[in-house]
């Protein structure tokens, strides 16, 4: 029966995972599918055996110190070709993606909430400490609302504002700590005035969370 490579993980935090995978003479990881970019940071001289999709195999070669990244999207067993010496490396990974999109996610779902009309929803979608700057206002960045409280209302007096609404077409990008929403607004206004509009949303998170909703839209007339 073939031994199995130990895994010990020595870093697992928002950005990066690294685990030192120890392999016992002949030892194997077992099939798997690498989620994220990686960097391989051999421990020891060796040579491992690649076990590909399709039946195919390969042979790499360790050095010492010599590291190799790969993309995600490899997928295959890697075994230990020595039998009788252990080897080992460290495997570094880049997860910051899972955070990107876990955000991007949050950002999905705000415009959901703005849709579904919900406001329990739409604060669910809020860090803590929050701010909302509307797209039109006295000041320079519009109209500022800071503060769980005073973003609520907000989001809320545009239902009020507009009993009937859509936000539509929405597409998001995330970078970094920041993210961008575009959109096209349809509503109608309590007076009657139908407002079609396309917009765009600056954020700036803090973990997953949202913890400022900047504002923009065409001006129309
Ligand atoms: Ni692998």
């Amino acid at each position: 029966m073939t031994k199995t490579a130990k895994p010990v993980v020595h870093i697992d935090d928002e950005r990066f995972k690294v685990t030192e995978w120890r392999f016992a003479p002949g030892a194997a990881t077992g099939w798997h599918r690498h989620m994220h970019d990686y960097v391989i940071v051999p421990l020891s001289d060796g040579t491992l055996t690649l076990d590909m999709p399709g039946g195919q195999q390969a042979q790499a070669q360790l050095k010492q110190g010599v590291p190799y990244s790969r993309r995600a999207g490899v997928e295959h067993d890697v075994t230990n070709a020595s039998i009788t010496a252990p080897l080992s490396f460290l495997e570094v990974e880049v997860v910051e993606d899972t955070l990107a999109q876990r955000r991007r996610a949050v950002l999905e779902r705000l415009m959901a909430m703005f849709n579904a009309r919900d406001l329990d929803g739409l604060m669910g979608c809020m860090a803590t400490e929050c701010a909302f700057h509307s797209a039109a206002g006295p000041e320079p960045a519009g109209k500022v609302h800071r503060g769980q409280a005073a973003v609520r209302a907000a989001y809320a007096a545009i239902f009020e504002a507009f009993p009937v609404a859509a936000w539509t077409e929405g597409a998001h990008v995330i970078a970094g700590d920041t993210g961008l929403s575009t959109w096209r607004f349809i509503g109608t206004a309590r007076n009657g005035t139908a407002v079609d509009v396309r917009g765009c949303d600056v954020f700036a998170f803090d973990g997953d969370l949202i913890a400022l909703k900047d504002s923009y839209r065409k001006a129309q007339g």
